[in-house]
């Protein structure tokens, strides 16, 4: 175990740290106000509801909740560790790390040291491949070879492609000029040693795909055979201290260096394929490495995009390693998050088929795919009989513990609903969704035809409070609604709703971020947090018209109560001139309301 690093270190460190630098070096930052915003990295959006606050150096995704430090920072979008993120902003100021005394901090100096030399030796080996490309007396052969394939001589560089030597000790004598340079080419073998100790290269006359993680470090490579007979036709870096292929996906590096914004992202079966596709400038394809896609796989892609398509051959091979990929993504599935299903004809691979068809025809190919619920009854469809009773049951007992693994919400209760037709069971699945709606309406029947659905029953006030945060440009579209209409008529809340609804009407092209960074500081801003974090099931389509019926519901309520008062009052004593004309007005607008 290392020593810990200091409290004080770290807190120093902070302090040193500007979290805007930080952001803004790996995502483009936008001024906005006081604030910096862009969208978030943590998940897809059109609009930016990332905000950096330079002030409290402290970022928040208003749309993922995603938020913290320039510490958090750094270990969610590089991914590392708390330890390594210390040390990442550390060399960053160009300070040693402390440790306290008492463990032996030796340990993980000695591992980072080796982690830093195994990623500079793997770069180095990277681009002696590279080289071998060009020099190796095989070089002809090679190029050859890639140009029968179809690729260009920028696509070749621009995926670093190269080549490994015929000769059974390229990259050991080149790289291995020590007895621990040899032993470091063994653990990440890029060389072997056979039972009586003989050493040889790994890759041999092969051409060479580096593929690089997330954060653009070569950690291993696959390479293919230049002909049909010289062996497997690719060989993959086994697993080693820095390559675990179940985490790594060939060309995600890329695919997020060369798209600012990642709509969509195709995952393809081979190496190949995303290099053919990015020959026809589709440069957001990434391929698993010769596994199925891991649920690691899919958590990667989905913090970056909201559309996978997963790209599979037609065949039976292919209609089943897809089916491993949506078993493993339901339990990763969150909501908001699209995942569609392409196969292709038989015979045919992304490689093949983009230069068929071209790129037009094959994005199209990519917008129709199969959208998960579509594969997944499909499959189940094609089991199961479901035209007998005993059928029926046997589709629900294959896809209820299926759908039950289903992270989001709403994707569950689709399959849900889905699964219920099929079963012939939907007529029960409305009637109980209609039983629990009309139980959360309420008994009293009430004067508006249509009332919001509420897991938890909020009052108007806060029902409007919680629509404006959540879309602020409602308060310049519905100019009626005009709560200040109602200050100091005593209604709870109504003081924090007329200060946001005012400050909304003034900038109507708010974001919700702009709005709560606002009232960060007004003395009811935790009643803010606290709605926020509040579910509700109002759909984006009437959000709109729950805002003005809430707003009518709470006039109709103050009028009421005001009617009451000022009745009983006049019981009591004389009403004034200004409180008689009141009541007449009252009584009138009950009387056409
Ligand atoms: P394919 O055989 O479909 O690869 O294998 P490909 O990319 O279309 O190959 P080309 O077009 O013939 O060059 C898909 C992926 O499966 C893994 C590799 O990762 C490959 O890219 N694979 C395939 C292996 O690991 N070993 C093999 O022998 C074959
Ligand atoms: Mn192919």
């Amino acid at each position: 175990m290392a020593g810990k690093i200091p409290r004080d270190f770290i807190d120093d460190l902070l302090a040193r740290t500007d979290v805007v630098d930080i952001v803004d070096s790996r995502v483009k930052l936008k001024k906005a106000g006081k604030n910096y915003q862009a969208c978030c990295p943590f998940h897809n959006e059109k609009s930016p509801s990332f905000t950096v606050s330079q002030e409290k150096q402290f970022y928040h995704c208003f749309g993922c909740g995603a938020h913290g430090n320039a510490i958090s920072f750094l270990m969610e979008f590089d991914r590392l560790e708390f330890v390594e993120a210390i040390e990442e902003l550390a060399r960053y100021h160009s300070l040693e790390v402390p440790r306290e005394k008492g463990s032996r901090p030796a340990m993980s100096e000695a591992k980072k040291q080796q982690q830093d030399d195994d990623y500079a030796l793997m770069e180095q080996v990277a681009r002696y491949f590279r080289q071998q490309l060009r020099s190796h007396a095989n070089s002809a052969r090679a190029i050859d070879y890639l140009k029968n394939r179809g690729l260009s001589g920028d696509v070749v560089k621009s995926w670093e492609i190269g080549y490994a030597p015929s000769e059974w000790d390229g990259v050991l004598s080149t790289f291995g000029t020590s007895a621990q340079r040899i032993q470091t080419l063994l653990d990440l073998k890029l060389v072997n040693q056979n039972d009586r100790g003989k050493q040889y290269d790994f890759f041999r006359d092969r051409i060479m795909f580096p593929i690089r993680d997330r954060r653009g470090r070569v950690v291993g490579f696959g390479g293919r055979v230049l002909d049909k007979d010289s062996g497997p036709k690719y060989l993959n870096s086994p697993e080693t201290r820095i390559f675990h292929k179940g985490h790594e996906l060939f060309g995600f590096h890329q695919a997020r260096q060369r798209n600012r914004q990642l709509d969509r992202v195709i995952i393809v079966e081979g190496y190949m394929d995303v290099v053919a596709l990015s020959q026809f400038d589709i440069n957001n394809a990434t391929a698993a490495l010769g596994t199925a896609t891991t649920p690691e796989h899919l958590q990667l892609l989905m913090r970056s995009t909201s559309h996978i398509v997963c790209c599979y051959d037609g065949d039976n091979a292919g209609r089943q390693a897809a089916w491993r990929a949506l078993e493993n993504a339901l339990p990763a599935l969150k909501d908001g998050v699209k995942l569609t299903f392409l196969f292709l004809p038989d015979g045919e691979d992304p490689d093949t088929m983009v230069r068929r068809v071209g790129p037009e025809s094959f994005i199209q190919l990519t917008d129709k795919a199969l959208p998960l619920s579509r594969f997944f009854f499909e499959s189940l469809l094609k089991a199961h009989e479901v035209g007998t009773p005993e059928g029926k049951m046997a589709l629900k007992a294959a896809a209820q513990p299926l759908i039950d693994q289903v992270l989001g919400d709403n994707q569950k209760a689709l399959l849900q609903e889905e699964l219920a037709k099929h079963c012939g069971e939907y007529d029960r699945f409305k009637l109980q969704q209609d039983i629990q709606q009309a139980n959360s309406r309420g008994k009293k029947p009430q004067k508006q035809a249509w009332q919001p659905v509420q897991k938890t029953r909020m009052s108007p006030v806060r029902t409007l409070l919680r629509l404006l945060l959540d879309n602020p440009a409602l308060a310049s579209q519905y100019p009626d609604v005009m709560p200040a209409m109602l200050k100091g008529s005593g209604i709870s809340g109504i003081d924090l709703l007329t200060d946001i609804h005012g400050y909304c009407q003034q900038y109507s092209g708010a974001k919700t971020a702009q709005v709560i960074e606002n009232f960060r500081d007004h003395p009811h801003s935790q009643h803010i947090a606290k709605l926020l974090l509040q579910e509700h099931l109002i759909s984006e389509e009437d959000a709109g018209r729950v805002y003005a019926d809430s707003f009518a519901r709470l006039l109709d309520w103050h009028f009421d109560s005001r009617i009451e008062t000022l009745l009983s009052r006049s019981r009591v004593q004389a009403l004034t001139r200004a409180e008689k004309e009141e009541l007449n007005m009252l009584m009138k607008e009950r009387q056409s309301g």
